[in-house]
């Protein structure tokens, strides 16, 4: 296992990719199983999630850990959703800022393991605000483009 280079969202050439959409994975090989295994190397020290889209591998595929351990997610797609929560978000590709967004209380999503598996995923409270987070960056979404307002250095200091 490796750590990946997490793209920065201030450095303009890497806001560029993660601004891309991602390709499905198609084959469930070596190479993803590597893939996946560095992507959770590289965010579970710092993060509770990370997309292939943010170490510059533009296929759908993400990890994710809120503390129940790890979850890896190829093809996902949210097929339901419910209730509503209100809450901060960061992001490894946003050092350093947070900013206040509304997501689903509650998703169902449909993915592949690793294997190429389907399952089903019900994902609640801060759990679906990570899948949430996660799925957007597959379709180069970020938090900010959703958030309603970012939070202040003063509030960050009282966190
Ligand atoms: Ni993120």
């Amino acid at each position: 296992m490796a750590l990946r280079n997490i793209l920065d969202h201030n450095d303009p050439d890497s806001d560029v990719r993660l601004r891309k959409v991602s390709r499905p994975v198609t084959e469930f090989n070596e190479r993803l199983w590597t893939l996946l295994d560095d992507m959770y190397e590289t965010m579970i020290h710092d993060g509770v999630g990370l997309a292939a889209p943010q170490v510059g591998v533009l296929r759908r595929a993400v990890v994710i850990d809120v503390g129940d351990g790890k979850h890896e997610l190829v093809n996902p797609k949210i097929v339901s959703q419910e209730g509503d929560q209100y809450g901060s978000e960061g992001c490894l590709s946003i050092p350093g800022e947070y900013g206040m967004v509304h997501r689903p209380q509650k998703v169902t999503i449909q993915a592949q393991d690793r294997y190429g598996k389907p399952f089903e995923l019900t994902a609640e409270d801060f759990f679906a605000v990570a899948c949430c987070h996660e799925l957007d960056h597959l379709d180069g979404v970020l938090y900010i483009d959703k958030a309603d307002r970012m939070l202040t250095p003063e509030e960050l200091e009282e966190a």
